[in-house]
């Protein structure tokens, strides 16, 4: 998704803008650019693809102003071409955007009407002519912004220069997050804290409505409704450290090795090792009247919703409603009051999942949000806060995000059955203990790495593939789908391995690799007999089990990955691991941009 920068210095901004693009590189973008103030002069230049191609720019063509806003774009309203690459600018004035303006066909037309010229085919560029019109008239740049503001309709964080006011940026945010940096006679602007990491680690993040003034002394904030308002600074807890890769050849790589330390540290902060008990942070409801949880989510996290579905469904007996989030809002879900919304994100910005969170809460629900940036929008929107501890996540494929929101999950699903009195202390003692158990687990997951990258050969010349699992092992059939989609550009399908006689049997053939996911179990004999479908049917099988499962059902696949034996309540979490690892080498093997997919975003903050 775009990222923004802005700097008021002490000195030459250019180089610092660029290194704060490179810091945001893992959000997605497919072009990019910066603008200074130069000798009176706004000073614009743009590159399409990597930032590479805008450094070699900025080495012919330098921008050396002590002022500026940098961008990288995500296109969605045009090719990702330089010339609908931010900054857009007028002679007076520039602006980087990261989010949709919904109504900019009437204002582009109406501004077009009079006689103003665009060169692009962005939402944005509507938004630079608007404030432009005003600095125009002879506004102040403040009175320009308070104008144009409240004309926009959508979702935006702006970033905003004027060539005849060098010592200010003006930034602005209404559903796209934007953070305020301090620094030491210098101010900055950024999507967010990891931008400006190593430039402060004094943050304030701007609330929904709230524009800013930046020059190099300080920042003034006001709200929707114009009125000068303070907002907390505090310390920022991004390093720059904490997102190097290390030896690791990739981000991905470095994430899912950090499961078994992430997972531990999410569930110390949810279960009492001292009586094996689960704890929950305190709230003020009561979790034993919930009749009904409504779960929203995008993308992975809706995968491990479907697997907590099974958890809360089983363990506290609540039914569980599931939807995508960019579905649930336009089939007007019926809501029941003091029903529990939970709301499952990374990022806690996903434009659709937070839509749908404001919904639920316009209509009398509870909002539950397990989130792993734990300063994000959906965060600060919660009553119940249930933040993941996965650190970082900059790979745009999830993966130690999604283990943490299982941990999460099956700790707060235990919760409320010991709540309503359906699980007794013996059994929340044997749950707490296994899932102490998932760390060690992943670890011994983790070890069969090898085999699983041997295996990546045989899966990447593949054009279609397929993955099946049964019960809480069918939302891991879709998430290792997604993962090979994601990264290495095959197409792949997940399905509920008793749901392939009913269609989808008729794509087997020889050059169609089945992913089988069948922890020995009480589902283990009947998956089996799925996979025996398939093989009948001349399908290349790849079978995920543990060794008792090998052993009963392994011969004849074209290859076995080997897990270790667990209890089912962890096998979603353990499972996830050679899932991940086999998209992981499989996209090493076709040699693509493993982090940086093509056209995809870490986080979606446009509907
Ligand atoms: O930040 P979120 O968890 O809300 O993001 C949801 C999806 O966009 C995300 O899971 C996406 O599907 C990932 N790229 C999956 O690897």
């Amino acid at each position: 998704m775009c990222g923004i920068i802005g700097i008021v210095g002490d000195a030459p901004v250019a180089d610092r803008l660029v290194d704060g693009l490179k810091r945001m590189e893992y959000r997605g973008y497919d072009s990019s650019g910066i603008c200074t103030i130069v000798d009176g002069q706004l000073v614009r230049r743009r590159a399409e693809g990597k930032l590479a191609n805008l450094v070699e720019v900025l080495k012919h063509d330098p921008a050396d102003g002590l002022i500026g806003i940098a961008h990288t774009r995500w296109a969605t309203h045009g090719a990702p071409t330089s010339s609908n690459a931010h900054p857009h600018a007028t002679e007076e004035v520039a602006l980087v955007h990261n989010g949709i303006i919904e109504n900019f066909r009437p204002l582009r037309e109406q501004m077009a009407g009079e006689g103003r010229n665009f060169e692009s085919q962005t939402d944005t560029e509507v938004v630079v002519h608007l404030v432009s019109r005003e600095v125009e008239k002879g506004r102040s740049p403040q009175e320009a912004v308070r104008e144009v503001l409240p004309q926009l309709r959508g979702a935006f964080a702006l970033a905003i220069a004027f060539k005849s006011h060098p010592d200010i940026l003006i930034g602005a945010r209404l559903g796209s997050p934007l953070v305020v940096g301090y620094g030491e006679g210098e101010m900055f602007l950024g999507s967010d804290a990891l931008a400006l990491a190593p430039l402060t680690q004094k943050i304030a993040y701007l609330e929904e409505g709230d524009w800013v003034v930046l020059t190099k002394s300080g920042a003034t904030i006001y709200d929707a409704e114009n009125n000068e308002v303070t907002r907390e600074v505090q310390a920022s807890g991004a390093t720059a450290a904490a997102i190097e890769k290390g030896n690791y050849r990739h981000y991905m790589q470095k994430e899912i090795y950090e499961q078994p330390t992430v997972v531990a540290q999410t569930l110390g902060s949810y279960l009492r090792r001292e009586d094996n008990s689960v704890a929950l942070p305190q709230f003020d409801f009561d979790l034993t009247a919930i009749k009904r949880i409504t779960i929203v989510a995008c993308g992975t996290s809706y995968y491990a919703a479907m697997v907590a579905k099974y958890w809360f469904e089983q363990f506290a007996r609540v039914p569980v409603d599931l939807d995508f989030a960019s579905e649930f809002r336009y089939r007007d879900p019926v809501l029941e009051d003091g029903g529990l919304a939970l709301f499952i994100s990374q990022s806690g910005e996903t434009a659709d999942t937070l839509a749908a969170l404001r919904h639920c809460k316009e209509n009398g629900q509870i909002i539950g949000v397990v989130v792993n940036v734990p300063t994000s929008s959906m965060a600060r929107e919660a009553d119940l806060l249930l933040p993941t501890h996965a650190g970082p996540e900059i790979g745009v494929a999830s993966t130690k995000a999604f283990t943490c929101q299982l941990a999460v999950l099956a700790a707060l699903a235990a919760h409320m059955a010991v709540k309503k009195g359906l699980m007794s202390r013996e059994e929340e003692q044997e749950v707490v203990k296994h899932l102490l158990e998932a760390p060690a687990a992943l670890n011994a997951a983790l070890d069969h790495d090898d085999d699983i990258a041997a295996m990546a050969h045989l899966i990447a010349p593949a054009r279609d593939v397929l993955y099946l699992g049964r019960g809480q092992d069918y939302p891991l059939a879709m998430e290792g789908a997604l993962k090979l989609k994601e990264i290495s550009y095959i197409h792949a399908e997940g399905y509920a391995s008793g749901e392939m006689k009913h269609g989808p049997i008729a794509l087997i053939d020889e050059a169609v690799p089945v992913i089988v996911l069948a922890p020995s179990g009480p589902l283990f004999e009947k998956t089996v007999s799925n996979m025996e479908e398939v093989r009948a049917r001349g399908g290349q099988v790849v079978l995920i089990s543990d060794a008792e499962g090998l052993a009963l059902a392994g011969e004849g696949c074209i290859a076995t990955i080997e897990m270790p034996n667990v209890h089912p309540l962890i096998a979603p979490l353990v499972y996830s691991v050679p899932v991940q690892l086999l998209a992981y080498h499989t996209a090493c093997v076709k040699g693509t941009d493993v982090d940086q997919p093509r056209n995809l975003a870490k986080s979606v903050t446009v509907e």
